[in-house]
């Protein structure tokens, strides 16, 4: 399990509202990180007391409840609810995970809900990914191409080539891993981290890609790519099941492969 850490801006201070659900027979109480930058408060708890009887199993659902009958202002992002935009990734009993596929009765005890460690924070659970998207943008995640296509028609992989892409193309950019991650808590300035290293190998695993050689000069850095120590903290945070941590050392091995 990732160290628990709160995010960047963060120093929480005792108090925040206590929601109670009168009347209700099971009960969870929901621990939820608030933070508003306009409002001079200073971060804090707040507790939504849920009734599960009335609410659906995940912890979306109880956060949908919480915003839609307690606190109208209580802030996360989410969308698609089934694990695939990656919007509602968030840290939950310590754990960085999906709350749309995180299943409230697997959650022991009060459940307490964070926003991404160490991420700079807009508003409650809601961090900020601006840096992250431009390190994203920074490796040029497309096809890029020196031939032309051939017959004008697209370009063809093999059954062969197309499964090397498994275990990386089911990458929803949730910073999950990345964020769970101690060298990039650390070097984010620098220090690409496991997702956008695992997006980078997804390109440089693409038997259609014309431009390996430069993709892997730009990633030969002493931080970009080699501040992962091998920590393997990333592999244990995805909630899609994938390794970065394999992406990264299947990178840092076309590198020295080419050494040769
Ligand atoms: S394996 Fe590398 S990228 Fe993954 S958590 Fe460890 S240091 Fe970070
Ligand atoms: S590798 Fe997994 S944890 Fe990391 S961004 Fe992609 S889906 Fe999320
Ligand atoms: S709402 Fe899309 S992944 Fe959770």
């Amino acid at each position: 399990m990732a160290e628990f850490r709160l995010p960047k801006n963060s120093r929480v201070h005792k108090g925040g509202t206590v929601h109670k659900a009168e009347g209700a027979s099971n009960v969870k109480k929901f621990k939820v990180y608030r933070y508003n930058p306009d409002s001079g408060q200073n971060p804090h708890f707040d507790t939504f007391e849920i009734d599960t009887d009335k609410c659906g199993p995940m912890v979306l659902d109880a956060l949908i409840k919480m915003k839609s009958e307690q606190d109208s202002t209580l802030t996360f992002r989410r969308s698609c609810r089934e694990g695939i935009c990656g919007s509602c990734s968030m840290n939950m009993n310590g754990k960085n995970g999906l709350a749309c596929t995180t299943a409230i009765e697997d959650l022991k005890g009060d459940i307490q809900i964070t926003p991404l460690p160490h991420m700079e924070v807009i508003k409650d659970l809601v961090p900020d990914f601006t840096h992250f998207y431009a390190q994203y943008a920074s490796i040029e995640p497309w096809l890029k191409t020196k031939s032309t296509t051939p017959s004008g028609k697209e370009r063809l992989q093999s059954p062969e080539e197309r499964e090397k892409l498994d275990g990386l193309y089911e990458c929803i950019l949730c910073a999950c891993c990345s964020t769970s991650c101690p060298s990039y808590w650390w070097n984010s300035d620098k220090f690409l981290g496991p997702a956008i290293l695992l997006q980078a190998y997804r390109w440089l695993a693409d038997s259609r890609d014309e431009y390996t050689g430069e993709r892997l000069d730009d990633l030969e850095d002493p931080f970009r790519l080699y501040r992962c120590h091998t920590i393997m903290n990333c592999a244990n945070a995805c909630p899609k099941g994938l390794s970065p941590a394999r992406a990264i050392a299947e990178i840092k091995k076309l590198e020295a492969e080419r050494q040769v």
